[in-house]
């Protein structure tokens, strides 16, 4: 019985694990913090456990929606390495990865369709996964938060101004919303989300009309503020983010928030420099890793048994010495030009071009790529 992740319902099980593993601050189905069973329903949501000498040491837990599968938990027990050039992986922590392994494609294989495995910073399990399997890095959020209050004043320029939300902004949120995001949000859920009981929501104006909005959320338990912010594209680089943001601030410390949180993509320049220039310090960051068909076909677990380590070792001397030998002699074509070139610094570009198959008949380099 090689397979010890095993299905389950119980949400209160998952939950109680979850709090095990994030203690701190985590986005989790929308939540921060206070999560409750029900933020995870069964139709959306799959979970299994994983259990060890009568403990529950690990769970996983899977949101599927029509574009993607997310799992957005792996937490497992693990022995880890303690430094980048640890010989050998602990056989417990890879008969673990592996049978881990067999979960995610069957995940991916029961969603039919991109997968992905989303791995907190402070998740070592999670990240032996990743690096077990090669598994390239789609994208990362991350969660920066700092406290309400003071943003240092900003002076708008001429015609601009920042009004708190007034009814019929909710058509110009939802369409820069959606420019922003590439979301399709409509009017109607937009009045609803920037008037909520919960919510204060203002906008900026260019000569009254409305070019950008901060919606600022008090989420449950009252000690945390989430919003959302966003400036129309041809009125960005002139403050308006800052004197919303500031606004935003304000209302965070009347409601008696103590903790801001602005989640965030790493690739999202702007943003990220942005609420760094304003105070925002990293908490978390979640890496997501693709798991595709492309992936699944080819597994290329690394670091694994010495065996595979010696044989990569083999292969990685008799590169370097054919380079030695043969370099001269390899110069006489174009691509084997390139080849050496690349070879200098040990890594081949041109197996990742169209023609890599062409050279990896010819070229002897290849075969030890
Ligand atoms: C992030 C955003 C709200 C900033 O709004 P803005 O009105 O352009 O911001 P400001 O003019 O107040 O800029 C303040 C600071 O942010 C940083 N910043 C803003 N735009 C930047 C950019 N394109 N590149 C690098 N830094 C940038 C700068 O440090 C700037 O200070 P400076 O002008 O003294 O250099 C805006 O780019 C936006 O709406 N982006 C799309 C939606 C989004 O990503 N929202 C946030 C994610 S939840």
């Amino acid at each position: 019985m090689g397979d010890r992740w095993r299905a389950t319902h119980d949400r209160a099980l998952i939950l109680r694990l979850h709090r095990r593993w994030n203690p701190g601050l985590f986005e989790l189905a929308g939540q921060y913090s206070h999560l409750r069973p029900s933020d995870f329903p069964a139709e959306r949501f799959n979970s299994w456990t994983h259990r060890s000498g009568g403990h529950f040491d690990g769970f996983t837990l899977a949101h599927i929606d029509d574009e993607r599968a997310v799992v957005q938990e792996l937490w497992a027990k693990s022995t880890g390495l303690s430094d980048w050039n640890v010989p050998n992986w602990d056989s417990r922590d890879l008969r673990r990865l592996d049978e881990t392994w067999e979960l995610v494609r069957r995940i991916q294989e029961t969603a039919g369709r991109p997968t992905f495995v989303r791995v907190p910073n402070d998740n070592p399990f999670g990240r032996l996964f990743a690096i077990r399997f090669q598994l390239p890095l789609e994208t990362s959020l991350l969660l920066a938060t700092r406290r309400p209050g003071f943003v240092r004043y900003v002076r708008l320029p001429a015609g601009y101004g920042i009004r708190p939300y007034g009814v019929g902004d909710e058509v110009a949120y939802a369409s820069i919303h959606n420019r922003c995001f590439n979301a399709s949000v409509d009017a109607d859920e937009m009045r609803r989300w920037a008037s909520g009981p919960r919510q204060e929501s203002f906008t900026a104006t260019f000569h009254g009309n409305p070019v950008g909005f901060f919606i600022a959320e008090v989420r449950r338990g009252r000690r945390l503020g989430d919003f959302n912010l966003a400036v129309s594209e041809g009125h960005r680089g002139r403050r308006i983010g800052t004197a919303l943001l500031a606004a935003g601030l304000r209302s965070f410390e009347r409601r008696e928030v103590t903790t801001v949180i602005a989640d965030h993509w790493a690739t999202n320049a702007p943003a990220v420099e942005f609420y760094r220039r304003h105070g925002f310090g990293i908490a978390r960051t979640y890496d997501f890793f693709r798991i595709d068909e492309a992936t699944l076909e080819v597994p290329k677990p690394v670091g694994a048994d010495p065996e595979g380590r010696a044989a990569r070792l083999r292969r990685y001397r008799q590169l370097r010495r054919f380079d030695r030998v043969s370099r001269r002699e390899h110069r006489r074509q174009d691509h084997e030009v390139r080849y050496c070139g690349n070879l200098r610094r040990r890594r081949c570009r041109n197996l990742r071009r169209s023609t890599c198959e062409d050279q990896r008949t010819t070229c002897p380099h290849a075969v030890y790529l």
